[in-house]
């Protein structure tokens, strides 16, 4: 834990989240007591001059630039949050709840109630409408991308907000025309645990790509797993030594492109709406502008009558779907982090700079 005042300023109370590069903290404005906000910052020894702080930086224009475009969809930046300290960069933002993973993880067998799995996909594809309206990705879709807000609202009904812009990107010119897809480029972007056939292909990223993370996203809220995130929860039970490699992820994304059961937890369980999604976002290309409403609209089919029922029967045997109970503080210690959910099988979902699979930069 980090000791004194932040920027002379913000006082650390709780660490929300980890990543590689960057650590989240709750913090107290002192200069406002007592204001809650959260507060992203390198990790110690990152310098300015790495990649990866540039990075932090970069993140806080895109949501300062987004906020100004009018994206209402994600947690606004402090005018005066933006800075550095002991060489390492920050920012100060609105401060949110807990994210969908930790909700899931908390959840009994990982599986959210059905009206959490709907209510927080369908406010994910808003986000995502609205960004990619604004000529921008985000590249890094996925649920410990995603909070409640605000911070204590219940999951059924709240908001739900996008984070993590760090590897977002402008796709449109300066007339509003969309660029072209960089046929060039051979970088992974994202998480290989949501990431598209075609990041794993390293492709230049286009809507569509977002919008597969956003439904495999959907599918694990619904099914409780994703066949992929199977294997890796499997292999690091038996204490495998390395669990499926991004090869594998591939290989199992394509055999349920393919074979859309192959996606079900159970016989039967893949509710229509489901499949639809999944059959129309592979007719996709990298320009094709996706119909957000037909998405929607397939996803609040699962709210019918039949869907839930075919959803519970296929999960008898594995146990009930518990409504995550949101305590205001359930993410603000790690202490208090819930049990390992399907997110935290120990496999970095974003790799690191170097090699082949960074997520970040272009
Ligand atoms: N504004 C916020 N309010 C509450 N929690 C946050 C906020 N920003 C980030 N977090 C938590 O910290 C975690 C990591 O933040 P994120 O921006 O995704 O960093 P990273 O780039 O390391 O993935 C998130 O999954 C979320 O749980
Ligand atoms: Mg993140």
């Amino acid at each position: 834990m980090r000791h004194g005042l932040i920027g002379g300023r913000w006082k650390i109370l709780g660490r929300l989240g980890k990543g590689g590069f960057a650590e989240v903290f709750e913090v107290e404005d002192t200069r406002n007591p007592p204001k809650h906000y959260a507060l992203k910052i390198g990790v110690p020894g990152l310098k300015s001059s790495d990649r990866a702080s540039g990075a932090l930086r970069n993140e806080a224009k895109t949501l300062q630039k987004l906020q100004e475009l009018g994206c209402k969809q994600l947690l606004a930046v402090l005018p005066d949050g933006v800075g550095e300290h002991e060489g390492v960069n920050y920012m100060v933002m609105e401060l949110a709840g807990p994210n969908l993973a930790d909700l899931q993880g908390a959840a009994r067998d990982s599986r959210l109630d059905a009206d959490t799995a709907i209510r927080a996909g369908q406010q994910a594809l808003t986000a995502l409408e609205n960004l990619h309206e604004l000529g921008w990705l985000h590249r890094d879709v996925k649920p410990s991308n995603l909070v409640l807000f605000p911070p204590n609202a219940q999951p059924a009904s709240a908001e739900w907000r996008l984070l993590d812009f760090g590897t977002a990107r402008k796709i449109r010119g300066p007339d509003g025309q969309l660029l072209p897809q960089r046929v060039d480029y051979k970088e992974f972007r994202g998480s290989s645990s949501y990431a598209s056939v075609s990041a794993h292909l390293l492709q230049d990223l286009g809507r569509v790509d977002d919008l597969w993370s956003w439904f495999y996203m959907c599918m694990e809220m619904w099914e409780g797993r994703l066949p992929w995130r199977r294997d890796l929860s499997a292999a690091s039970h038996k204490h495998q030594e390395s669990p499926p490699n991004k090869d594998a992820i591939l290989a199992s994304k394509q055999r349920c492109q393919a074979d859309l059961s192959e996606l079900a937890s159970g016989p039967n369980s893949l509710p229509a709406g489901l499949r639809e999604i999944s059959e129309y976002l592979s007719t996709l290309q990298f320009e094709s502008d996706p119909d957000y409403s037909f998405l929607a609209f397939q996803l609040k089919s699962l709210n019918s009558a039949s869907a839930k029922a075919a959803r519970n029967a296929a999960q008898v045997s594995t146990g009930p779907m518990v409504s995550p109970m949101v305590s205001p503080r359930m993410h603000a210690s790690p202490a208090a982090q819930p049990s390992a959910g399907p997110s935290d099988v120990p496999m970095g979902d974003r790799e690191h700079p170097g090699n082949n699979w960074c997520s970040r930069g272009a």
